[in-house]
């Protein structure tokens, strides 16, 4: 098991994995796989089940997850990515904001045992209803399949994102436009991104793990 450029994420044999927080041994969230080496559990980290995985394996290493890193998570679904976040910022708080009360009775079981996890029922066109309970954050994550994808990470770094922090917008093309090429799509999203003074570090398309998506890595 090898370091990676990202703190707290490892590698084996071109597979990416994540530890296991002490309290959490044997528990899998979405069936990974578990390996004990040197005494530490480690889980693997699927790049199929999560686009932040898929860009780690592409090549994604400007980013700064820190253990103590405080993280807006838009669109949490489940928990799949998030929990992996939660193994890496483990003395931070991931702020999980999720609109389908499906997923987050889901979500909620996650947070049961794992306590830097913070679910948060609502709708991220809408900010200002979560704004009392999300601090100024250092990282803000976004994996939300809409039309106005970039529009809704834009009000929430406006918001919620300190100076000097950083995001990833995860882009679906097919979301925007069925018709454009994801190419000019990705271009579209990246000029409205640098209209709000915001600094557009790295694209990282996230094929052949999750086809027609990009990461969008952005710095303030
Ligand atoms: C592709 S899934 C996210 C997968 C997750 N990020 C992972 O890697 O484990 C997109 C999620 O965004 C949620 N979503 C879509 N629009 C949203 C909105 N406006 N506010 C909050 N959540 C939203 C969907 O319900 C869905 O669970």
């Amino acid at each position: 098991m090898k370091s990676t450029e990202i703190s707290g994420v490892f590698r084996q044999k071109g597979k990416l994995f994540t530890i296991n927080p002490d309290k959490c041994k044997g528990i899998k969230i979405y069936n990974e796989r578990l390996i004990l080496y040197n005494g530490k559990e480690f889980r693997s980290w699927n790049p199929y089940r999560s686009k932040l995985a898929a860009a780690i394996l592409n090549g994604l290493t400007s980013i700064n997850f820190s253990s103590k890193k405080n993280i807006l998570y838009l669109g949490a679904a489940t928990g799949t990515t998030v929990s992996h976040i939660s193994d890496i910022t483990t003395e931070g708080t991931i702020y999980a904001v999720e609109y389908s009360p499906v997923a987050v009775k889901k979500l909620l079981e996650i947070c049961k045992i794992r306590s830097n996890i913070v679910p948060i029922l609502a709708d991220a066109n809408h900010p200002e209803r979560y704004l009392s309970s999300v601090p100024k954050i250092d990282f803000i994550y976004q994996d939300i399949s809409q039309r106005n994808q970039a529009d809704i990470f834009i009000d929430n770094v406006k918001i919620f994102l300190k100076q000097k922090g950083e995001g990833i917008l995860m882009i679906k093309a097919r979301s925007i436009d069925v018709a454009s090429s994801p190419k000019k799509i990705y271009d579209a999203v990246i000029d409205k991104i640098k209209k709000q003074d915001l600094n557009v570090t790295n694209l990282i398309d996230l094929s052949p793990n999750v086809k027609d998506h990009a990461a969008v890595v952005i710095a303030t």
